[in-house]
């Protein structure tokens, strides 16, 4: 009753501090959510939670690869965990058809066994400074946007070099608040990360596509990894002398559950929202990109698909881009519906009015804040020229992927120009490399597939300005601009097949054997020649040109959304405000919540190894279950994993995270790890737009059917050993 309360006063007033909203970063933490974490539960100190000179939970947390995930170390020897689907890649990377462990799952039995992954690393944080001041020192209100950006971007530069100095660190100043405020991050980065253990993909992404994005889910999404550092206990690259890491923090593991209302707080790097997004954004997103980008999407899985069903190979190779795809394409189909379903137009419509009045109530606030909404409109109706032509060259010209592969080449043809044969030869072995990467996963069959529909789709949606040269060119209505594309003329206005097969039959960048021999035997004139690379490079000159325009747009936005911002932030000064994600460290809290996503429908905050049978279907790759999983459920062998004969699956909080936080730890009052978060609600998918405090749910594994899958499944107890495990509220002793 009293969330409903708290929720249509939150309708009127925008983003509300209420606990179960915000992305708090966790320097000011203390100052403005201790309080409040205190009366929900929280029973550690605010300098337990971050601090720069002792250990704090912010310790035990790291990015993955820069943020595309978010890991906690919980050993004591760097064992790192995050999701299955964080894994994915570099499980995908290590299998084969003959040793499939994507399917079979992987168990390190010694460290020995642990599998380097080329090019993964984590980043500790080890200090936030706010440097708002510093980087704002030289700025004037009456400067121009532009000058304003070089006066901020030399002040950001300077602090970042100060910052760093003759230190390993990683340092990144980042804007908050649309430019209102700026933050310093200092990261220490470890490259040697391992493969330590990932379930069979039918308990690691158990419900597939199908449940992807749902509420009951029963999917055990976690993999496990291990930190190494060089002898001395710095980062290292890789190396068989590398020792694994001594982790200042590794988060102590409770077996004790989860009850409905528990405390319960997320520690991640959430990627990005658009909380403040504006009207104008929302119904951008409705009617023209979301729809756009579902579209081609929706065609290139098609297209896989197909090809990953005829074989087993194609299915390994393609596994890992299939999920990328398939995930946001769900995604972007939530997202409307959810954007429409909750009137979230309107809520904006209704923010941006208020701000207007308030502004306008005063000269002194229209002085200040101009007029930010009328600006922001403004900037959108030009935005709009360039959106739908930008997102299919993302989409649908990247999304080939001869065109992504190889529109970097120019670098190896100025390589091969210059003149410089030491530089060219260094240049070859690169693109060798990356090269050799490509092809492990390439199947030219879908890729010729892919180009015939993505050259429909540009040719049929996209105003004739923005279409690339080498799409036009499947169409004989363009035959009277000169070269095209040397060697083929379309014989109809939709030629998009006889032009994908002329491109794959000519093209070197498509077959393996053909790139090797080139690279024994290079030239620049071979392709610059070449019909895939000329495709490629037209796409790429088209895209620059189109992000440029873009880009121009945007930035005829951010002076309206900083002072929109500002003026939200001051009309309810009140108010705490958290700012959007940024790929920056943050902490969310709230607690374990039920909900009701329907009339007369209610969800309840826990699944159950029950549920995971009710789902069985042996006819369906999606719902497949081990029969060693089969085996423990019917023997209900879940050790000390069980509770009361049942084992506990997933369950959900009404924790605020997004993309980006996917492997965050799910860490109780006593700072102790309960879970480790995976997803979203379906009910919910505009909540990186606006949150939606009664029906958003963070869905997390429970820890203990994590730890049931490693011990009793893999039987890989070696691991549980390494942990700190808390049972009835304290430290269980070990027998080692
Ligand atoms: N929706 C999840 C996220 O974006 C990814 C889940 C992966 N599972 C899947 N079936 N694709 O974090």
């Amino acid at each position: 009753m009293k969330k409903v309360l708290i929720f249509l006063l939150c309708i009127g007033l925008g983003t509300n501090a209420i606990a179960d909203e915000g992305m708090w970063l966790p320097l000011l933490v203390k100052r403005l959510n201790q309080v409040d974490m205190e009366k929900m539960g929280l029973q550690l100190t605010a300098d337990e939670i971050y601090s720069v000179n002792n250990s704090s939970l912010k310790d035990a947390v790291v990015n993955l690869g820069g943020g595309f995930c978010t890991g906690e170390i919980i050993s004591k020897d760097g064992l790192l965990l995050t999701n299955h689907h964080c894994g994915y890649d570099y499980v995908q990377g290590h299998s084969t058809v003959e040793n499939d462990i994507l399917t079979n799952g992987f168990w390190a039995a010694s460290k020995s066994d642990e599998l380097p992954n080329e090019g993964l690393f984590v980043q500790f944080l080890v200090r936030i400074e706010d440097v708002t001041k510093k980087v704002l020192k030289k700025v004037k209100a009456d400067m121009s946007e532009d000058m304003r950006t070089e006066t901020i971007d030399a002040a950001i530069t300077e602090i970042e070099t100060e910052a760093k100095g003759d230190t390993h660190y990683d340092v990144k100043v980042k804007s908050f608040y649309e430019g209102n405020e700026f933050y310093l991050f200092v990261y220490e980065t470890y490259n040697d990360v391992r493969l330590v253990g990932a379930p069979p993909e039918s308990i690691g992404k158990f419900g597939g596509d199908t449940d992807n994005w749902m509420w009951p889910r029963h999917t055990g999404d976690f993999s496990l990894f291990r930190v190494y550092s060089g002898p001395d206990g710095k980062p290292a690259e890789y190396s068989p002398e590398n020792i694994p890491l001594k982790p200042k923090h590794h988060l102590p593991v409770s077996l004790d559950g989860v009850q409905e209302n528990d405390f319960a707080m997320v520690f991640g790097y959430p990627g990005s929202t658009n909380r403040y997004l504006t009207s104008f954004g929302v119904d951008l997103a409705i009617e023209e990109t979301n729809p756009a980008r579902v579209k081609i999407r929706g065609k290139k899985l098609e297209i896989m698909k197909e090809g990953m069903d005829a074989d087993p190979a194609v299915r390994l190779a393609y596994a890992s881009k299939y999920a990328r795809i398939s995930n946001y394409w769900k995604y972007f189909i939530g997202q409307t519906k959810g954007l429409k379903d909750l009137d979230v137009y309107d809520k904006k419509v209704e923010i941006e009015r208020n701000v207007s009045n308030w502004i306008h109530d005063k000269k002194s606030r229209e002085k200040e804040y101009g007029d930010p909404v009328t600006e922001i409109g403004k900037a959108y109706d030009e935005i709009e020229k360039y959106n739908l032509p930008f997102y299919y060259h993302i989409e649908a010209g990247f999304g080939v992927e001869l065109v992504s592969s190889s529109y970097k080449m120019s670098g190896l043809i100025q390589a091969l120009k210059d003149e410089d044969p030491e530089k060219a030869q260094k240049s070859i072995e690169n693109y060798k490399v990356i090269s050799e990467h490509f092809f492990k996963d390439y199947n030219p069959k879908i890729d010729q597939q892919v180009l015939a529909a993505m050259t429909a789709l540009f040719l049929q949606d996209i105003d004739t300005t923005y279409i690339p040269k080498g799409f036009r060119a499947a169409s004989n209505i363009f035959h009277n601009e000169s070269d095209l594309m040397d060697g083929f003329k379309a014989s109809s206005a939709s030629d998009y097949d006889a032009f994908s097969t002329f491109i794959f039959s000519n093209s070197i960048l498509v077959n393996h054997g053909k790139m090797m021999a080139f690279y024994a035997n290079p030239s620049a004139e071979v392709l610059e020649s070449d019909p895939g690379y000329i495709l490629a490079n037209s796409v790429y000159e088209s895209y620059k040109n189109i992000a440029e325009k873009r880009g121009g747009a945007l930035s005829q936005l951010d002076f309206g959304r900083r002072n929109f911002i500002a003026a939200l932030r001051k009309m309810n000064k009140d108010k705490k405000y958290y700012p959007d994600a940024n790929s920056t460290m943050r902490l969310t809290y709230g607690k374990v919540s039920s909900y009701n996503p329907r009339d007369a429908v209610h969800y309840n905050y826990l699944t159950t190894l029950e549920g995971v049978m009710e789902k069985e279907d042996s006819t369906n790759p999606e719902f497949i279950v081990a029969p060693k999983l089969k085996a423990l459920y019917e023997a209900k062998d879940y050790g000390q994993y069980g509770t009361n004969g049942k084992l506990y699956v997933n369950f959900i909080t009404n924790n605020d995270i997004t993309g980006g936080n996917s492997g965050s730890p799910v860490i109780n009052g006593s700072g102790q790890l309960i879970g480790t978060a995976f997803d979203g609600n379906w009910e919910a998918m505009s909540g990186d737009i606006a949150f939606e405090p009664v029906i958003q749910r963070c869905i997390n594994v429970d820890i203990r059917y994590i730890l049931f899958i490693i011990d009793k499944f893999a039987g890989a107890s070696h691991l549980i050993d390494e942990m700190t495990i808390i049972k009835n509220g304290s430290a269980q002793t070990k027998a080692n």
